[in-house]
C-alpha cells in the first residue's frame, strides 16, 4: 500500500506470546517518532486493548530503562474478539476516533496475520515487526527474541548435562517453537545434544532407539535428547520417555520441560540491536509512505516483505544445520 499522506500519529502494540526484545523495539518506535516529531500512542494488551481503547501517549522519556528488560511493558494478549469482523471494526473505529494514522504491530505470525487483515479490511496503514522466540516467520532471517531464547536454552541444558553425566542418565529436554524446530536444532547443536527431534523431520522412535544404542556402544555414558514441543506442552515427551524406558531398560531416563523460562529474561545484545533497528525502520517505512508490509532483516540489511510472503511458504529447516548436528553428535 502506498500512502498519499505522511502519518502524523502512529500507534504501537505488542501481541501474542511475548519475546525478549519487544521492549527494545517499542522503545525504538517511540523514540523514532519523537525524533521525527510524530505523535506516538502505546496500545496496552495488544489487539484486545485496541478494542477496549487502552491507549496512552508515549514520549521519548516514557521508554527509559526499557532496552534491557524482557517481556513487554505494553502487555500482550491473544485476542479472540479480534478474530471476528466486528472486533476488528471496533478496533478500526477506535483508531479513527483517536486520529491515529498508522499502526505498528510487534508480534509473531498470528499477530502479523491480524495486522494484515486489519489493513486489508479497512485500508488502514499497518506495519508488522516480527517478534517471537519461535523464529517461524518467512521474509526475515531472524525474529526478535529467538537469539535470547537460544541462549536461555543452552544455559539450561549445560546445567542439565552436569547432573546427567554425574548420574549416567538420559535426559529428554523439551523446548518451545510451536510447529518450528529452529530452537531445537540451534540450541541442540549449541548444547551438544546427542539427538534432536523436530516436527519438520519425523524420523521415528525406532531410529531413536537405534541411535541411542549406538551412542552407548561408542562409550557415551549420558545423553541429552532435545525434543521440540508437541501440540500440548509436556504431553508427548512423557510418552516418549516411557517408550525409551521400555525399549532401553538399562537407561535411567529423566524429563525436563523448559517451558516459559524460554520466553523470559533480559534480551541478548543481538536481540536489542535487531529490535532497535526494526523499530526505527518500521517508523521510517511509514514516513516514506509505504505500509501494509512486514519489516525484517535479510543478509544483515533491513528489508520489507509482504505479509503474504512473510506468513506463507515458511522456509524449511536449514539442512546444513541438520548435517552439522548429525556429524557432531558421534
Ligand atoms: O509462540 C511462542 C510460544 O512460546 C510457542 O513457542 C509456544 O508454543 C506458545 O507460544 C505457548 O503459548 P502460551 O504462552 O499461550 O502457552
Amino acid at each position: 500500500m502506498v500512502m498519499t499522506e505522511t502519518p502524523k500519529h502512529i500507534a504501537v502494540l505488542t501481541s501474542g506470546g511475548d519475546a525478549p526484545g519487544m521492549n527494545a523495539s517499542i522503545r525504538a518506535v517511540v523514540r523514532c517518532c519523537a525524533y521525527y516529531n510524530v505523535q506516538c500512542t502505546g496500545v496496552f494488551r495488544g489487539f484486545e486493548g485496541l478494542i477496549e481503547k487502552e491507549f496512552k501517549v508515549l514520549d521519548a522519556r516514557s521508554v527509559k530503562n526499557l532496552i534491557n528488560r524482557g517481556g513487554t511493558f505494553l502487555k500482550s494478549t491473544r485476542s479472540d474478539r479480534f478474530l471476528t469482523e466486528e472486533g476488528r471494526a471496533l478496533a478500526f473505529q477506535n483508531l479513527r476516533d483517536e486520529q491515529v494514522d498508522a499502526l505498528i504491530v510487534i508480534g509473531g505470525n498470528g499477530s502479523l496475520k491480524g495486522a494484515q487483515i486489519l489493513g486489508e479490511e479497512h485500508q488502514f496503514p499497518v506495519i508488522g515487526i516480527p517478534a517471537t522466540i519461535d523464529n517461524d516467520i518467512n521474509g526475515t532471517d531472524q525474529t526478535i527474541g529467538y537469539d535470547t531464547a537460544l541462549n536461555t536454552v543452552i544455559e539450561a541444558i549445560d546445567k542439565i548435562r552436569d547432573t546427567a553425566s554425574s548420574h549416567n542418565r538420559l535426559f529428554l529436554v523439551e523446548v518451545m517453537g510451536r510447529n518450528a524446530g529452529d530452537i531445537a536444532v540451534s540450541a541442540g547443536i549449541g548444547a551438544g545434544a546427542e539427538e534432536i527431534l523436530i516436527p519438520e523431520q519425523n524420523l521415528g522412535k525406532e531410529r531413536l532407539i537405534k541411535s541411542l544404542k549406538q551412542s552407548q556402544k561408542s562409550g557415551k555414558t549420558s545423553s541429552i535428547v532435545v525434543v521440540s514441543e508437541g501440540k500440548r506442552t509436556g504431553k508427548n515427551i512423557i510418552r516418549l520417555s516411557k517408550y525409551i524406558m521400555k525399549h532401553l531398560p538399562e537407561y535411567e531416563v529423566r524429563v525436563t520441560v523448559l517451558g516459559h523460562i524460554q520466553r523470559g529474561g533480559a534480551p541478548s545484545c543481538y536481540d536489542r540491536v535487531l529490535a532497535s533497528r526494526l523499530g526505527v525502520f518500521a517508523v521510517e517505512t511509514l514516513l516514506n509512505h509505504t505500509a501494509n508490509m512486514m519489516v525484517g532483516i535479510r543478509n544483515k540489511d533491513m528489508v520489507t516483505a509482504t505479509f503474504e510472503e512473510s506468513l506463507t511458504n515458511r522456509s524449511k529447516i536449514n539442512e546444513e544445520l541438520l548435517h552439522v548436528a548429525e556429524i557432531t553428535k558421534i
